[in-house]
């Protein structure tokens, strides 16, 4: 039946990039290099999306939009439907992305004084978020578990401290890949609750589930009480490829916890955009089949990447469960810089350094199935090169 699904929808034909402005490919256009890095795909959004882009090019006014009723309706559906969490369309506020969601979280629910914990490796932009805003931090190292990238207890309850404040969570992990289990989930609300932290979960890969069976659980469904600490970051963007139109939201319960969230609201910080809407109410109505053979086909992407990196000496890497991104362990090869060893050979990976784990390299394997196969072989070349040396 899946087979089936991959078919309706062409993911094969490779559509050209370059000249588009896409930040993945304009840093190498004009290079022999397979860019893999940046977190889009290559594919072309659903037809629905596109067909309602055309709708509203058509019309030809683009002027002030309010948020649209029906985005709220929607996503407050879509909520009970996969995860049985009511949410009420009050506790939604719109974002032009989930990054800065990220960056709100640490100025406006950290005092000055307080202190954040990050599980890492994560995506760079939690880290940023801390940084600039700026707040004291720690990076707590998640831990290699049975093929999977957990949490580490331990080192996590080791690490609050009297003034720390809020706990990030990357749900599904990127670049770890990780499912977290409703247990697991419900084992860090425990810390968070012990605390009293507040929660700030981004869970943007949350429809990039690869491993059937395995479920997405929003942590802030898990009871009342981590619903009111909690504030979801969410977005279609990722899931339907259309990170360049700007369209993402918070979850957020408390309504003291939302005021403070939303402090910059419409000053610094603006509502998506016309075209960010359209695309987001397009993809949850119509973009089910879509996505159901995008799965299917990052699937096969999936095994291909592990099946080839497992033959590859030097390199090792966990079961991505979800998400499009591979996070490689090439610590192993033994070379000073693995991302300037790979883009040597021609394709470029993002530096594990951006995530707090330099040896490692991220690939993103949202691309044609034979522009990844090009890739691989020449990151086997890359391998093969350093037991030649
Ligand atoms: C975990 C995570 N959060 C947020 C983003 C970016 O979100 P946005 O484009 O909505 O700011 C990404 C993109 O790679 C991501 O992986």
């Amino acid at each position: 039946m899946c087979y089936k699904a991959a078919m309706l929808f062409d993911f094969d034909t490779p559509v050209e990039r370059t000249g588009t402005g896409a930040t993945r490919w304009e840093r190498y256009a004009g290079r022999d290099v397979v860019p893999l890095w940046v977190a889009d795909t290559d594919f072309r959004a659903p037809p629905a999306v596109l067909a309602a882009f055309a709708r509203r090019i058509e019309h030809g006014v683009f002027g002030y939009t309010s948020q649209p009723r029906e985005l709220h309706e929607e996503i407050v559906a879509r909520m009970q439907r996969l995860y049985r969490w009511r949410i009420e369309p009050d506790w939604i506020v719109f974002l032009p992305g989930v990054v800065p969601g990220l960056h709100l979280a640490a100025r406006h629910l950290v005092p000055a004084d307080g202190h954040v914990l990050v599980p890492t490796p994560i995506y760079q932009h939690f880290k940023r978020a801390v940084e600039l805003a700026p707040r004291a931090h720690d990076d707590v190292p998640l831990a290699l578990q049975g093929g999977r990238w957990v949490f580490d207890e331990a080192r996590l309850a080791a690490a609050v401290r009297p003034n720390t404040r809020l706990l990030y969570l990357c749900n599904p992990q990127n670049p770890g890949g990780t499912i977290f289990t409703r247990t697991e989930l419900e084992r860090l609300a425990a810390l968070a609750e012990r605390h009293e932290l507040v929660i700030c979960s981004d869970e943007i890969h949350a429809d990039l589930l690869l491993d059937e069976g395995k479920p997405h659980v929003p942590i802030a469904s898990l009871s009342p009480d981590v619903s009111r600490r909690t504030v979801t970051l969410a977005s279609p963007n990722k899931t339907y490829n259309f990170p360049g139109t700007g369209c993402a939201w918070a979850i957020v319960e408390d309504a003291a916890l939302r005021r403070a969230f939303s402090l910059d609201h419409h000053a610094t910080v603006h509502d998506p955009a016309l075209f960010g809407y359209v695309a987001a109410l397009a993809a949850y109505r119509e973009g089910d089949a879509w996505l159901a053979a995008q799965l299917e086909y990052l699937r096969g992407n999936r095994d291909m990447v592990e099946r080839k990196v497992a033959a590859m000496q030097g390199l090792a890497m966990a079961h991505v469960e979800a998400t499009y991104l591979a996070w490689i362990d090439a610590r192993g090869l033994a070379v000073p810089d693995a991302h300037a060893h790979f883009l040597a050979q021609g394709v470029a990976l993002s530096p594990g350094a951006q995530f707090g784990a330099p040896g490692y390299v991220r690939l993103n394997f949202g691309t044609q199935r034979a522009r990844l196969e090009e890739a691989l072989a020449r990151i086997a070349s890359a391998v093969s090169s350093t037991r030649a040396r």
